[in-house]
């Protein structure tokens, strides 16, 4: 099925594809295309490359195709069991491996390995076996493969001792967590982490912060790297598409309707964010009410607006920490609004066109993560945003690296400096604004995604 790129033939393995399926009342399936660096970084190879990109079926839409026969040149879904996928993508995807690298345990109570996370690690093993026979089923001989993140820490490893012919790579789009948080998984699964991925030629990583903590890892329980080779791959904004996008007349629409829920000659505090664990929305509007407070001046004269899209719903700690974000923007909304001013808009239908409204007309827009592994919304406002927007930005986003010396900077945990900041970022200059905007974009766009992924595979099949 697959055809070749340059000399290899490259296969991409991530959990999330590039398509998806819905099935429809009548019974017909509506495909959706998916979004996202991974997905414009590998369309930027060209139809002609024919790589393969083998995902997972996550919906029934999804199982459906796949037992259809239904599918995209290019892309083979597994249909992996819907309890096994369950148990590897909730159970040992989100809920632990994700919290390790992002650190948001609550450690007096939690994690607790108890038998139910030894099933789910069971389910793990499996679905990453899965994708290490498709891989090694579909690849020719000498093929590039290229696994993505932390839902396949496994494959790497099994793939290799099934094709030991292939150049193997994996790439971590989270953090990765320093050791002595890492130890806090069983031995045996921080282990069988560890090695699966030394089961690769290359690991890739967003930061050297990042890259650094999974050496430290490796050195101190792995007896080191082995042959395998780390580097670090920085995966900016596309500004050609985000540039061309953003003008187009849904984009315009929503501008104008936005404007107007903001209010004529109003400063605007935006952000943009799937509402992750690690995204620190609540602290955000905390900091938010603290500059009401702090500055009464800027009551009626700023809107913060904040969309919040849903991510991981079938996780309860995420529904709630949802919930927390509605309401406390409700609470802040009661509390200072006026007939004629609402302090916080918040929206929580994922709207890409009117994200794109937003980071045109942002003033100011506040990325404070408690920690992320790159965070593209604060590389991609700046490059679409019409006046110059000044950022203000978490010292625990990977972005902070490129970013750090054009933003105002904060530690995401402490409110009182982030009110700080959102006062610094209003009060900056329109000059001094524009200028930084300016330099922030060109740090933003340094390796678009096409080239990063293309980074990546002359670095892996080099
Ligand atoms: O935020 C980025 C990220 O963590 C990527 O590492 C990963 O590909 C993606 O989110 C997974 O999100 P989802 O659970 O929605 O597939």
């Amino acid at each position: 099925m697959a055809s070749t790129y340059g000399a290899a033939q490259v296969l991409v393995a991530s959990n999330r594809g590039p398509v998806s399926y819905e099935l429809q009342e009548d019974g017909s399936l509506r495909t959706k295309r998916g979004g996202g660096g991974l997905v414009s970084g590998l369309s930027a190879i060209g139809p002609d490359a024919g790589a393969l990109w083998v995902c997972s079926a996550l919906s029934d839409g999804d199982r459906e195709a796949v037992r259809r026969g239904v599918g995209e040149d290019g892309v083979r879904m597994l249909a992996v069991p819907a309890d096994v996928h369950a148990d590897a993508y909730n159970g040992v995807a989100n809920s632990v491996l994700w919290f390790v690298h992002h650190m948001l345990y609550q450690t007096p109570l939690e994690p607790a390995f108890d038998s139910a996370f030894w099933r789910q690690w069971e389910n793990y093993a499996r679905y990453n076996r899965a994708f290490a026979e498709a891989l090694a089923d579909e690849a020719a001989e000498g093929a590039a493969v290229l696994v993505q993140d932390y839902h396949l820490t496994l494959v790497p490893g099994l793939l290799r001792k099934l094709r030991p012919d292939l150049r193997i790579s994996h790439f971590s789009h989270t953090p990765w967590a320093p050791v002595d948080y890492f130890r806090m998984l069983p031995d045996r699964v921080a282990r069988e982490v560890l090695e699966g991925m030394l089961g690769a030629d290359r690991l890739g990583f967003l930061t050297q912060r990042w890259a650094d903590a999974f050496t430290a890892c490796c050195d101190e329980l792995a007896g080191g790297l082995g042959d395998t080779e780390v580097g670090v791959h920085g995966l900016g904004a596309d500004a050609d598409f985000l540039r061309r996008r953003s003008r187009e007349a849904d984009v315009e629409e929503r501008m104008a309707a936005l404007r107007a829920e903001i209010g004529q000659g109003r400063r605007t505090i935006v952000r943009v964010d799937r509402t992750e664990l690690s995204k620190n929305i609540v602290r955000g509007l905390l900091a938010y009410r603290q500059l009401l407070d702090d500055h009464p001046e800027w009551r009626e004269r700023v809107v913060h607006v904040a969309f919040a899209y849903p991510s991981r719903q079938d996780l309860a700690v995420y529904r709630e920490y949802t919930a927390e974000v509605q309401r406390l923007a409700d609470e802040i909304n009661s509390q200072y609004g006026t007939p004629g001013w609402t302090p916080v808009v918040l929206h929580v239908k994922d709207d890409f066109a009117r994200s794109l409204a937003a980071y045109r007309l942002a003033d100011v827009a506040l990325v404070n993560p408690i920690r992320d592994g790159m965070n593209l919304v604060a590389k991609e406002v700046p490059v679409v945003s019409d006046e110059g927007c000044a950022l203000v930005l978490s010292r625990e986003a990977g972005a902070y690296e490129e970013l750090g010396e054009h933003a105002i900077v904060v530690n995401p945990y402490d409110v009182m400096d982030t009110a700080r900041a959102l006062h610094e970022a209003l009060t900056m200059p329109p000059h001094e604004r524009a200028e930084r905007s300016k330099r922030l974009a060109a740090a933003a766009t340094a390796l678009p995604p096409a080239q990063w992924f293309m980074s990546q595979l002359r670095a892996l099949t080099a």
